[in-house]
């Protein structure tokens, strides 16, 4: 198999994400197959993926024989909190941030099914040329067109931000850049320690910044207990989610705010200042 360059620990999210709703799909049992084959851009054409740019690419399949998926429900799977499942049992965040590692890792996934018979999502990872790698290059994913910050605009504040990370380099990337606009910044490594730090700090927190996708509990949990606890809380999202997507998703009276990874630090500066003067 091809050398491809994915971050190791979020593919795994990706199938192990994928197996879930496989098995969820098969409740009187069945097979779930997956297969990893080299596809070439010659072999891309007998694919009828019209996003899919003709290139050498890991293909990896999870492939079930579960009860399908009907099209107008296929139209909506990869939308952030889209699920068919039963209040408490989905939260429709997992093919969402499939989507949104695949993207991140410059890649494409589709799904094809057929209701009775089964689904097959295939995700196209590009093939790793090692040679064309830039020491310092921040991947190969082709970066998300970035809202230009205002250059004018001020983005220093003094509110308390707590920020939930559980990679340490981004989250200490993220405390610099709001500790040296002025912000208090109390951090934490999961949505279990964050909970812990608000506690300590009596709810005296104005803007809560977390990742989606963390160990233990996740982003959209960690939300819902500090809403449980200050229901007004101010929180940003952060995710390699598509954005586009996540907004459209959003309820009207939705008070988080989100940005896309990659993000740069004045981007972070910039949404922390833009939600807490909405
Ligand atoms: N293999 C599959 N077979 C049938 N339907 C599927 C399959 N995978 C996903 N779906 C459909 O897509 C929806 C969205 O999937 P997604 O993984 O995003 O959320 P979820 O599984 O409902 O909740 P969560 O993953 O957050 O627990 C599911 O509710 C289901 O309707
Ligand atoms: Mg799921």
């Amino acid at each position: 198999l091809w050398p491809v360059k994915v971050d190791i620990g979020q593919f795994e999210q990706v199938v192990v994400n994928l197996a879930v709703n496989a098995r969820d799909a098969m409740p009187a049992g069945g097979d779930l197959t997956v297969r990893t084959p080299n596809v070439t851009a010659e072999e891309c054409k007998a694919f009828s993926y019209r996003e899919l740019a003709p290139a050498d690419y890991v293909v990896v399949e999870v492939e079930d024989t579960g009860s399908g998926i009907a099209p107008d429900v296929l139209k909506k799977i990869f939308e952030p909190f889209f699920t068919t499942k039963e209040v408490g049992k989905g939260t429709g965040l997992g093919l969402s941030m499939v989507y949104g590692i695949i993207k991140q890792t410059g890649g494409f996934i589709f799904c094809d099914s057929e209701v009775g018979k089964g689904s097959t999502f295939r995700i196209f990872l590009p093939r790793h040329i090692a040679e064309a790698k830039k020491a310092g290059e921040p991947g190969d994913a082709p970066a998300a067109p970035a809202k230009v910050a205002d250059p004018a605009k001020d983005l220093s504040g003094s509110a308390t931000v707590l920020l939930v990370e559980d990679e340490d380099a981004v989250r200490m990337g993220g405390m610099r850049a709001l500790t040296s606009r002025g912000y208090t910044v109390h951090e934490a490594s999961s949505g279990v320690e964050a909970l812990e730090v608000f506690e300590a700090l009596g709810g005296k927190v104005d803007i809560v910044v977390s990742d989606v996708v963390m160990p233990e509990m996740d982003g959209p949990t960690l939300l819902g207990e500090l809403r449980k606890r200050q229901p007004d809380i101010k929180f940003v999202f952060v995710s390699g989610y598509a954005e586009d997507a996540f907004a459209r998703n959003l309820p009207a009276d939705a008070h988080f705010g989100f940005l896309p990874k990659p993000f740069s630090l004045k981007q972070l500066a910039t949404i922390v200042k833009d939600v807490l003067e909405s």
